[in-house]
């Protein structure tokens, strides 16, 4: 058996279909690309007949990513996995991922069709792929929760006809994980052919065992491939956690004694990206990627640390993307030493352009603060402003006034359309006015369903990070802005929300 394991990344279609979290085709493209510097093996970019827009993002990452085989979801029907293909045209590697329910109860209730009927259409769906791509993967959905004699006859069957990786998908997160690592096991035992194909574990994490079912799934199931998305984004309580399951692995390569492709040291830069494009927020203690992850507050541990790492470190930090150097940048810091840093943190930009609206961002930014932090830089190239000059509406000025006891007013200046535009209002706070006086002009209607701030860095010195999220019409959209005034930096994340509202023909659909 291969001692290679297969990282199969779904933020972009699993990830996505957490509520809130859906993304433009460009947040895809940019996610896609931190993917491919990380060097996952497989990016699953959406479900290309779910809408236009997935359609549309899925074909805009295959023919932009070289590195990583490109791969769309399907159900199992000749309409769904011809779109597939369509997207992927482009791919220099391309998969369709098949997929039809095979538990007794999503046959009957959801599907209402017979086994026999599952059986025939996963076959005619794995022979019309086939015919297709060359790289098929098929998915019993609920697997984990099916029939093993009936699951056996279903892989059995797509294996004949050419799947070449069989994924065996824990939907709802109800498997322990010796109970799901022997159920791979047995299921590779008893399908004669089971040696023809990569198995894949597919973990949710309802019962937050996702990481360490997967791994069961890899050590006690022999499986040779794990799906998982960035910071465990997903639906409900999300999938199976990428930087847990890599680490893991690596850290423990004697116990594994498997090999990974993947480059470590992007996995921060990915995280942050993640959490700033959707707006859910990486808990301080979160394992790899939480603030706290390295940090040793305790006497007893900060002493053994300096002393020797090994003592409370089995990870390097660097090796997963944190700097040991942590104040970077300042006020006299060049383009070149600006431009080697966002290379250093995993972050391109596309043209000398967009260089230098960062770079003149971090300019005023250096004005007015100090220390910039890394965090202070990721979070300045992800801020939609650095786009903002093909956008509807762009930030220019604010001032609040408040004061105790009197009610606070904001007046804010910012284009629409090119135009610039001055309004006024008040509100229970500052931001409130703000977006009141925003929402006076524009009048979208939207209704706001989340608002956090985030502070980027430690010290009442930090940018505060402002994710807006505005729900109108059926649509959902994330804004996100940053500013050292968190005023400011949520009237900018407001605007850019509003931004992507206005944009109905970029956004992306989730799985419906
Ligand atoms: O959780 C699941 O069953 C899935 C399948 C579509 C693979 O995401
Ligand atoms: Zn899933």
């Amino acid at each position: 058996m291969s001692d290679q394991l297969i990282i199969f990344d779904t933020t972009l279609r699993d990830g996505e279909q957490s509520p809130g979290a859906s993304m433009t085709r460009d947040e895809k493209l940019r996610i896609a690309r931190q993917l491919e510097r990380l060097k996952v093996d497989v990016i699953e970019a959406g479900f290309a007949a779910s809408s236009n827009g997935d359609f549309e993002a899925v074909q805009l990452v295959a023919n932009n990513i070289k590195d990583s085989t490109v791969c769309s979801l399907a159900r199992a029907n000749d309409r769904d996995i011809s779109r597939a293909a369509q997207a992927l045209k482009g791919a220099r590697r391309a998969r369709i991922h098949t997929f039809i329910a095979t538990s007794a109860l999503h046959m009957e209730k959801k599907l209402r069709m017979t086994p026999d009927e599952v059986y025939a259409q996963a076959q005619l769906a794995v022979r019309f792929a086939r015919n297709l791509v060359s790289d098929v993967e098929f998915s019993p959905e609920d697997g984990y929760r099916s029939d093993p004699d009936f699951l056996c006859r279903v892989i059995e069957a797509v294996i004949k006809e050419g799947a070449g990786t069989i994924n065996v998908p824990d939907t709802v997160g109800y498997a322990i994980p010796e109970l799901y690592g022997e159920f791979i096991r047995s299921l590779r035992e008893r399908i004669p052919n089971s040696d023809k194909a990569i198995w894949s574990v597919h973990c949710h994490n309802d019962l937050g065992m996702a990481v360490a079912n997967s791994l069961a799934g890899v050590k006690i199931g022999g499986a040779r491939q794990v799906e998982c998305t960035i910071n465990g984004l997903g639906e409900r309580a999300g999938n199976c956690s990428l930087e847990e399951v890599v680490m893991a692995v690596k850290t423990r390569r004697d116990y594994f004694g498997l090999d990974m492709g993947i480059d470590t040291r992007h996995i921060l830069a990915a995280s942050r990206m993640v959490s700033q494009t959707t707006g859910f927020v990486v808990q301080p203690n979160k394992a790899v990627v939480g603030a706290n992850a390295f940090a040793h507050a305790s006497g007893i541990h900060q002493d053994g640390v300096l002393k020797a790492r090994d003592t409370y470190e089995i990870m390097r930090a660097e090796d997963v993307g944190w700097s040991a150097n942590k104040i970077v940048l300042g006020k006299l810091s060049g383009r070149n030493a600006f431009k080697q840093r966002l290379l250093e943190l995993g972050v391109q930009l596309d043209s000398e352009t967009e260089i230098n609206a960062a770079f003149a961002r971090f300019k005023e930014l250096a004005d007015r603060k100090s220390e910039i932090f890394d965090e202070d830089i990721l979070a300045l190239v992800s801020d939609e402003s650095v786009s903002q000059a093909q956008e509807q509406f762009a930030f220019v000025s604010l001032s609040q006034h408040s004061e105790t006891g009197e009610r606070p007013q904001a007046a804010i200046v910012f284009t629409a359309a090119g135009r610039e535009v001055s309004a006024k209002s008040e509100g229970n706070g500052p931001v409130d006015a703000s977006l009141k006086a925003i929402e006076s002009h524009v009048k979208s209607g939207a209704e706001m369903v989340l608002y956090s701030v985030n502070a980027i860095s430690g010290s009442t010195e930090s940018q505060g990070e402002v994710t807006v999220r505005l729900q109108n019409s059926g649509r959902v959209v994330n804004g996100t802005g940053a500013d050292p005034d968190i005023v400011v930096a949520s009237a900018k994340a407001y605007l850019s929300a509003l931004n992507k509202l206005q944009s109905k023909a970029d956004r992306v659909a989730a799985q419906g």
